[in-house]
């Protein structure tokens, strides 16, 4: 049976008791998102490629987390299908969360090129990053909820080119961004790259939220430009400087990374059960305006 929620009407955002892979988890968004989380009392595994970033990632959301959190991270390429898999192993085992509720997909890379000078190579790099490593992290993590989180219902075994009939419950959240469905007027100093990535994360969790179905979601954050690590160097180190570039905008300022953490929050929770295949975008109007 499809879930319908029934429960207590103060509880529908409630997280605690969850726990949640987040990729990209040392960065800034997914830092910011595993902090949320981990306030809530939803427990955390942070995972990107650097393990110095991610110890430093885990003392700060430790410092945040409400009493019998569990904080853990694990170092490794997400797009890497071996790593992927060896990481539902590790996170789902009872040593590890036992358990995953919530997949946040936080990881990406960034690069300006104007479309004269493409490089093909980096190009492809950014497809891998963006794109190949939330399609392995969506089906493993997916059809690993689809198996194991069943609420009582007995396992069905998929046939070979049939479809998962199992219903198991279960949340997914991957990062696209305004430029998924807005190019930049100017060419964005040289977007091509980036925004044919974040085009295609969109209807890569349109596509897995059809085949998750009923009871796994699948939606993505949508952010406007954030000073994340990420965006060092393409924007203006000056605050001001900054937010005058959206000055435009109803916001009348650019993202800041606490803006993602509220949709991250509600789109982990019942309180979004009916709510798939879609982009919720926390940036300031920019879709809707400009
Ligand atoms: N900042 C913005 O303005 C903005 C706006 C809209 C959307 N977004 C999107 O939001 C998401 C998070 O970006 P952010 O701004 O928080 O950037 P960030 O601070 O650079 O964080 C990105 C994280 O991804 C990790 N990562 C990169 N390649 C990886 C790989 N192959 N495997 C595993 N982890 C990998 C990085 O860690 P390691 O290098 O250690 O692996 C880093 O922790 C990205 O998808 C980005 O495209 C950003």
């Amino acid at each position: 049976m499809p879930k319908v929620y029934t429960g207590d009407l103060t509880k529908m955002f409630d997280i605690a008791g969850k726990k949640a892979v987040i990729f990209g988890g040392a960065g800034g968004f997914g830092e910011a998102i595993a902090e949320g989380y981990a306030a809530n009392g939803c427990s955390v595994c942070i995972s990107s490629r650097s393990e110095e970033k991610l110890k430093e990632a885990k003392a700060r959301i430790e410092a945040k987390a409400a009493p019998g959190v569990k904080v853990m991270y694990l170092a490794g390429d997400a797009g890497d299908e071996e790593f992927v898999k060896s990481a539902v192993e590790k996170i789902t085992a009872p040593e590890g969360l036992g358990g995953c509720d919530i997949l946040v997909n936080a990881q990406g890379i960034n690069k300006k090129m104007w479309s004269w000078e493409i490089d093909t190579d980096y190009f492809e790099k950014m497809l891998h990053t963006n794109i190949t490593s939330l399609m392995l992290t969506n089906k493993y993590f997916g059809n690993w909820m689809k198996d194991h989180n069943l609420d009582g219902d007995a396992y069905v075994k998929p046939e070979p080119g049939q479809p998962n009939l199992n219903k198991g419950y279960g949340k997914i959240i991957n990062f696209g961004s305004v430029r998924g469905i807005r190019a930049v007027a100017n060419g964005g100093m040289g977007n091509v790259p980036y925004n044919t990535t974040k085009g295609a994360v969109e209807m890569l969790t349109k596509a897995f939220a059809a085949d998750l179905r009923p009871n796994i979601q699948v939606n993505a954050i949508g952010p406007t430009i954030t000073y994340t690590p990420m965006m060092v160097g393409l924007l203006p180190p000056d605050e001001n400087v900054r937010n005058g570039i959206a000055g435009s905008l109803p916001a009348q300022r650019i993202g800041y990374e606490i803006d993602v953490v509220g949709p991250a929050i509600f789109l982990g929770s019942a309180a979004s059960d009916m709510v798939t295949a879609t982009t919720i975008y926390p940036d300031g109007g920019l879709v809707a305006t400009s």
